[in-house]
């Protein structure tokens, strides 16, 4: 988004927007498949200022849902004059998040690829300096394997529900834990998030 003015006012309220229905979802107790499943507010504030004090230019995610962790790595992405990829399966949620990104003035630097990530990702010749990892937990590992050769030397690889799916996001940890040139420590935000940074040696 570099010389564009960043519209705080609409993404203030576009983000208040998602929190709030998000919230309002899991009070209803509504059943995974209908809610947004977004990021915990303080685990997104801390991708965003992770994304932003690390520079990060390219950025890839997986699972977008309603937008709400894309909302805020476009934040970074203002500062940094970069762009997200997200990757994302359901078109439903693809509409809305489109919308979400629309009204608080974020698209131009969005990229939203529609499959499934496991092919999508594969497909994509990019580089990139900070991946964010929130698809289905038993996937995480397929994730991380697609994603880390495509990750710059100081790239930043972050995963949620470390700690909320502990047993279902072992073999991921056990992954990123065992990669050669590479720093891995668990951050206690929201529901966990596991950070791992690429070295050179
Ligand atoms: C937990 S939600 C993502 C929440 C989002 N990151 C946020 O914080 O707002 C998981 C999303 O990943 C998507 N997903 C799961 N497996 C996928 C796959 N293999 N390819 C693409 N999207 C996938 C689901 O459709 C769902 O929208």
């Amino acid at each position: 988004m570099t010389g564009r003015r960043f519209d705080e006012e609409a993404w203030r309220a576009v983000e208040e927007a998602i929190r709030l229905e998000n919230e309002r979802q899991r009070a209803a107790d509504l059943p995974p498949e209908q809610r947004y499943r977004s990021l915990h507010p303080e685990a997104a504030a801390f991708l965003y200022m992770l994304a932003a004090a690390t520079g990060a230019r390219r950025i890839l995610e997986v699972g977008t849902s309603a937008g709400y962790s894309t909302l805020w790595l476009a934040r970074a992405c203002a500062a940094t004059g970069g762009r997200v990829v997200t990757l994302e399966r359901n078109r439903e949620a693809v509409a809305l998040a489109e919308d979400h990104f629309n009204r608080a003035g974020v698209t131009p630097c969005v990229d939203v690829v529609v499959g499934d990530a496991r092919e999508t990702l594969a497909g994509l010749d990019m580089t990139f300096d900070f991946g964010f990892v929130d698809g289905e937990k038993s996937e995480y590992v397929e994730y991380g394997q697609l994603l880390w050769p495509k990750l710059s030397a100081g790239a930043s690889l972050v995963a949620d529900n470390v700690l909320s799916h502990a047993e279902a996001t072992a073999p991921f940890l056990a992954y990123v834990s065992d990669l050669p040139a590479a720093a891995t420590e668990v951050v206690a935000l929201g529901n966990g998030l596991s950070w791992t940074v690429k070295l050179t040696r």
